[in-house]
């Protein structure tokens, strides 16, 4: 984050001048969700820049996910025992009151506390709706409150079942989509309505909806991120969300990985990191309001297949695998048209999936004792 744009955010929101000297704190910013894996990398990144950081989270996914493997509480305390300058507040995005007082004064809320998986979303739709929908209203009315700019952690999803109206094709690896029109992947624009989406789609929609309507609104300046699949060291993956993690920890703990349907299916996968500096690149930037597809996109692509391949390499063992049918409404191909997020945040994602997962090997090998 470039000093002078700190200064501009400060004076535009506080109308006071404030000289800077060198360790001095000046951006407040709040990540709700901070104790989980994307949320620990953002509050990091700005600890490490000397920022002041307020993590906001309820420390619920295993609960929420109903499964759990390593410990939750990993991440809280690893932001705790390294970055003093980070402040830890257990609290629920659904409790407006408690959010209020913790968003006072912020600057920058980077939300990304949800409930995060389309299997748990279909048992119990309603706290989906409560902790996606309601939760992000709350954090809209708190960012309307304080004029705090609006980072969204959205998703793919929201683009439901259409996008499996797109033809495919079959290779010895992988599927790839046979409409030239998506070789570049999937765009912001493509339709969202007139399909299913699952509970978790619609909640999730509702957010990036609300968001993007407080932005028009009330003039917030947001990103809404539609993000594919994100991965990095500190994700506690498991069968139903955090795919390439559950694959590397299961692949080093020798637990079976089911894969549903043949395992050709395609994502496009982006190493934390290149996603941390996508969201930074939008807060220093002049832009007011804007919708992001980001992922790797075509040059980051991995099948379940293909990425086995890679963990038999890196790691020398052979993933104990079995074939199950297929899941109803799985996408066969879900790849990011990254050019926006390329164009106005002049941003590329750096990190190749054999180069990530090479490093999420390394973070998992060196905490084997975590997933025991
Ligand atoms: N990881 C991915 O590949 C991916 C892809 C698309 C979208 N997303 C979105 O990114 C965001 C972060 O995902 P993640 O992978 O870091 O998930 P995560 O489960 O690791 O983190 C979410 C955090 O939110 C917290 N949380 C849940 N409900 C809460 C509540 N009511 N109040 C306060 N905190 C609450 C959880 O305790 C957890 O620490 C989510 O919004 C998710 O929908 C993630």
């Amino acid at each position: 984050m470039g000093k002078n744009s700190k200064d501009s955010i400060k004076c535009h929101k506080k109308c006071y001048i404030i000289i800077l000297l060198p360790g001095d704190i000046y951006i407040r910013i709040l990540v709700t969700g901070g104790a989980g894996f994307i949320g620990s990398h953002i509050a990091e990144y700005y600890a490490k820049k000397k920022e002041e950081v307020l993590v906001f989270d309820n420390l619920s996914r295993p609960r929420i996910l109903g499964k759990c493997i390593g410990n939750p509480l990993y991440n809280w305390n690893y932001l705790r025992n390294n970055y003093p300058n980070i402040k830890l507040i257990k609290g629920d995005i659904r409790d407006f009151n408690e959010l209020k007082e913790t968003g006072k004064h912020v600057d920058v809320i980077i939300h990304t506390a949800a409930q995060v998986a389309v299997s748990t979303s279909l048992k119990d739709p309603r706290t989906d709706f409560e902790i996606n929908a309601l939760g992000t209203f709350n954090v809209l009315e708190v960012a309307r409150l304080n004029d705090s700019t609006v980072i969204l952690c959205s998703t793919n999803k929201v683009y439901g079942e259409n996008v499996n109206k797109i033809p495919v094709i079959e290779k010895e690896t992988r599927y790839e989509y046979a409409d030239p029109r998506y070789k570049n992947g999937i765009p912001e624009d493509f339709p969202i309505d007139l399909t299913a989406h699952s509970p978790y789609g619609c909640s999730k929609l509702t957010a990036d909806i609300y968001a993007q309507d407080y932005a028009h609104t009330y003039g917030l300046k947001t990103a809404v991120f539609r993000m594919s699949c994100i991965y990095g060291e500190r994700q506690f993956g498991v069968e139903d969300q955090g795919w390439v993690a559950w694959f590397v920890i299961a692949t080093l703990t020798d637990r079976p990985i089911i894969i549903y349907g043949n395992g050709k299916q395609v994502r496009d996968v982006l190493y934390i990191t290149d996603l941390v500096k996508a969201f930074d690149a939008f807060i220093n930037s002049k832009l007011k309001h804007e919708v992001f597809n980001i992922g790797g996109g075509p040059e980051n692509t991995l099948s379940l297949l293909e990425l086995l391949i890679l963990l038999r390499k890196l790691t020398k063992r052979k993933p104990n695998v079995r074939f199950s049918d297929w899941r109803p409404a799985d996408q066969k191909v879900y790849i990011s048209n990254n050019k926006k997020a390329i164009r106005l945040l002049r941003w590329k994602p750096q990190i190749s999936p054999e180069k990530g997962v090479k490093k999420l090997v390394k973070w998992v090998s060196e905490n084997i004792a975590l997933f025991k």
